[in-house]
């Protein structure tokens, strides 16, 4: 059992705040991934947790047990880097059983883990081979299995797969996601990829500016981001904004066209849409195309609509060229409402 709980956690660096006040939990054997902007505090709050950075307050609890007092070997957690962290002077061999010698293990079990993390990660015909002679994708195989073979209650990783290309973070990505589905290790994922994040999770976590402003499913995180910055921070492109001005009670003017919307008695509100929750009609947003970019499944075209950059994702069977008009109809169960001063989501 390994439930991680972080109790208004808050961490100064001289007097810039890299963490205001967070508060999380993450479920025993739950996938949470830590996701933001670089700079946000991901790393940060993951070195507290791991017990490699002191924050300036606040509690952080592993398994029932408070341990923000504890050295980060009595944790019960295991790390991955970014940067690998492989010795390179040392076997693969010798890089996995690393932890476990220095626990001093038994030489049986220590070659019993090694071998089993190993083949876990499809490098147990490098178990020989020194490190430094590894290409990155090898090397970071290996600094998985290291903290495979510690059979730590929680793993944490920081970008693990950001140095490597792109094919190669695609194929590691399908598999750490079943080999840590398989281990029913407690998971911390820090990114800043927001697709390597929706393919991860059970639940994300986005960061901004040393705060956590939403945790739910990718899904929930996709379509109702809970602040402005969720809808423009997610999704690629991120969310369509436009101001709307209220008309009478529960209708708002936006980009030219009259609908439904909040009840709120705001004269202003944010409307925002989705790329893909648009389509062609009779009847909508006036819009002129400015750059067409066909991405094969479809067609990326950046508009104008009332004189603003609006992008919509249509069908690449649809011919459009760059200053051609069309009508957009935004989809109403897909329409959400910001408070413009809170930067919060509104019900409609
Ligand atoms: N040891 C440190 N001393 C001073 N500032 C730091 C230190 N570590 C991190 N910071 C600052 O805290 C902020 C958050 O950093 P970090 O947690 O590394 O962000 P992320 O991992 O999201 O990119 C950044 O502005 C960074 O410059
Ligand atoms: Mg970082």
């Amino acid at each position: 059992m390994a439930e991680i709980v972080i109790k208004n956690v808050a961490k100064s660096f001289g007097s810039f705040k890299a963490l205001h006040s967070v508060d999380m939990t993450i479920s025993n054997q739950e996938f949470m991934v830590l996701l933001g902007a670089s700079g946000c505090g991901k790393t940060t709050l993951l070195r507290i947790i791991a017990g490699l950075e002191t924050p300036t307050q606040g509690e952080v609890w592993i398994g029932g047990r408070r341990v923000d007092h504890l050295p980060p070997r009595q944790r019960g957690i295991a790390m991955v880097f970014q940067n690998y962290a492989v010795f390179p002077h040392l076997t693969v061999f010798e890089n996995i059983a690393f932890g476990l010698r220095m626990q001093k293990m038994d030489k049986a079990e220590v070659e019993r883990r090694v071998t089993r993390t190993a083949e876990l990660m499809h490098i147990e015909q490098l178990l020989k081979r020194y490190s430094g002679q590894l290409s990155g994708g090898q090397r970071q195989r290996v600094a998985v299995a290291r903290a495979l073979a510690m059979e730590p209650d929680v793993i944490l990783m920081d970008e693990p797969l950001s140095n490597l290309d792109a094919l190669l973070r695609l194929e590691m990505r399908a598999e750490l996601k079943g080999v840590l589905a398989d281990s029913k290790t407690t998971t911390i994922y820090v990114t800043h990829d927001q697709v390597e994040a929706m393919s991860l999770a059970d639940r994300i976590s986005v960061m901004n500016g040393g705060r956590i402003v939403q945790s739910d499913s990718p899904v929930e995180v996709y379509r109702n981001p809970a602040a402005r910055f969720v809808g423009s921070f997610i999704g690629n492109p991120p969310m369509n904004f436009m101001e709307a001005k209220r008309t009478g009670t529960g209708r708002w003017r936006v980009g030219g066209i009259e609908i439904d919307g909040p009840q709120a008695d705001r004269g202003t509100l944010e409307f925002a849409i989705r790329p893909e929750d648009v389509t062609r009609a009779e009847a909508g947003f006036a819009a002129t195309a400015r750059v067409v970019e066909p991405l094969g499944a479809h067609t990326l075209v950046t508009c104008e609509v009332g004189g603003k950059p609006f992008r919509a994702i249509i069908d690449s069977d649809d011919p459009i060229a760059p200053g051609d008009t069309m009508t957009l109809a935004p989809q109403p169960a897909r329409v959400r409402w910001f408070d413009p001063e809170t930067q919060t989501a509104i019900s409609a």
